[in-house]
């Protein structure tokens, strides 16, 4: 049986810092009200010579240079973002052109702050069809360019980034014990969609537009969507949260996440947590909380994770790979 296995992995941030001190000369807010409400302290922001490819890019060469491997050996890229340098081409050409890939095939998935959850999910999907060999799966944002720097509620949020995993087509035993990804589970429900969305688009309005968002609203469902989720990918691989060595949860609120790991029954020391340093980077959020923990060797060779996230759409999901 073939398992898509995690051959390296690679992160970029903005050289831009921006605290919450910062955020109270932009409007009216507190690094009180940030951290006791979201657990952020403070988001990296893109500079004009940083986009979502050029991070993105970044990340990928960091990845490359973790496997070992060089541009040639991959075969597919698959980038999630939500916020492309242009409505088209996709993101992912830009970077197969930037990295110089001239083989193979690219193209992005959008499922905001679910895309590198859906991301993952594809490209192990095509590596077990026998589509692809050696998958490198980005995550790509720059939500500082949608935001509404007068709106409070929104713009203390969010931050740039962007992170990236390889997956690699491996021989497994078709068991738990495999390396690789075992199993995926994926969800949307469009009835959510103005709950969280952008008020623009190139059919609709000719415009970008801004994030939108009833924060409320979203805390509201996020908590029973992940739960539900990570007890569907339990379920299909009859493991439970004792099992599990790490959650990497998608980095929206502290609260959310210490909620979803207390509801499941999964130990703080087990979940990783940068939403502190980057706040919400969206389809990023996850490859850079995988970076941070396999990077300081906290996630090691064997060891179950769980990736999570929910966002707009709304879109939620998981996946349970042997690291
Ligand atoms: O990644 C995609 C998914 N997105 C999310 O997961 C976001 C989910 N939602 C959230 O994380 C939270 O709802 C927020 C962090 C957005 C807001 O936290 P909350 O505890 O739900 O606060 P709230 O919206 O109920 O607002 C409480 C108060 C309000 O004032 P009043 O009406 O009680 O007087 C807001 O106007 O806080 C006020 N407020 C602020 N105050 C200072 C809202 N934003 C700010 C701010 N600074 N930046």
């Amino acid at each position: 049986m073939i398992r898509s296995v995690v051959r390296g992995f690679g992160a970029a941030l903005p050289k831009r810092v921006v605290t919450n001190s910062e955020m109270e000369k932009i409007v009216d807010t507190s690094d009180e009200w940030i951290f006791q409400r979201t657990g952020i302290r403070q988001r990296h922001i893109a500079g004009a010579d940083e986009t979502t490819a050029s991070l993105g890019e970044q990340a990928a060469r960091a990845a490359l240079a973790n496997a070992g491997l060089t541009i040639d050996d991959i075969d597919m890229i698959v980038v999630a973002t939500s916020t492309p340098d242009n409505t088209f081409p996709a993101t992912a050409v830009n970077i197969q052109n930037r990295l110089g890939m001239h083989h193979g095939f690219a193209f992005d998935v959008q499922a905001v702050c679910t895309g590198f959850v859906y991301a993952v999910t594809t490209a192990d999907a095509y590596i077990r069809g026998g589509l692809a060999k050696r998958a490198l799966v980005i995550g790509a944002e720059t939500f500082s360019r949608l935001l509404d720097w007068t709106d409070r509620t929104t713009c203390v949020l969010f931050g740039d980034g962007a992170g990236a995993l390889i997956l690699e087509a491996t021989t497994g035993e078709g068991t738990n014990s495999d390396r690789g990804v075992l199993t995926a589970s994926l969800r949307s429900d469009g009835a959510h969609k103005d709950k969280l969305f952008v008020d623009g688009g190139p059919s609709s309005t000719g415009t970008v537009g801004v994030l939108r968002m009833e924060g409320r609203e979203v805390f509201k469902y996020a908590v029973g969507m992940i739960t539900d989720v990570i007890h569907s990918a339990f379920d299909a691989t009859g493991t439970t949260s004792e099992d599990l060595d790490w959650l990497v949860p998608h980095q929206a609120n502290r609260r959310i996440i210490d909620g979803s790991a207390k509801k499941l029954g999964i130990p703080p020391e087990k979940v990783v947590i940068t939403v502190d340093q980057h706040g919400n980077t969206s389809a990023a959020s996850i490859p850079l909380a995988i970076a941070a923990a396999a990077g300081d060797g906290r996630i090691k060779k064997g060891d179950l994770v769980m990736l999570e996230a929910m966002g707009g759409g709304f879109t939620w999901g998981a996946v349970l790979l042997r690291w």
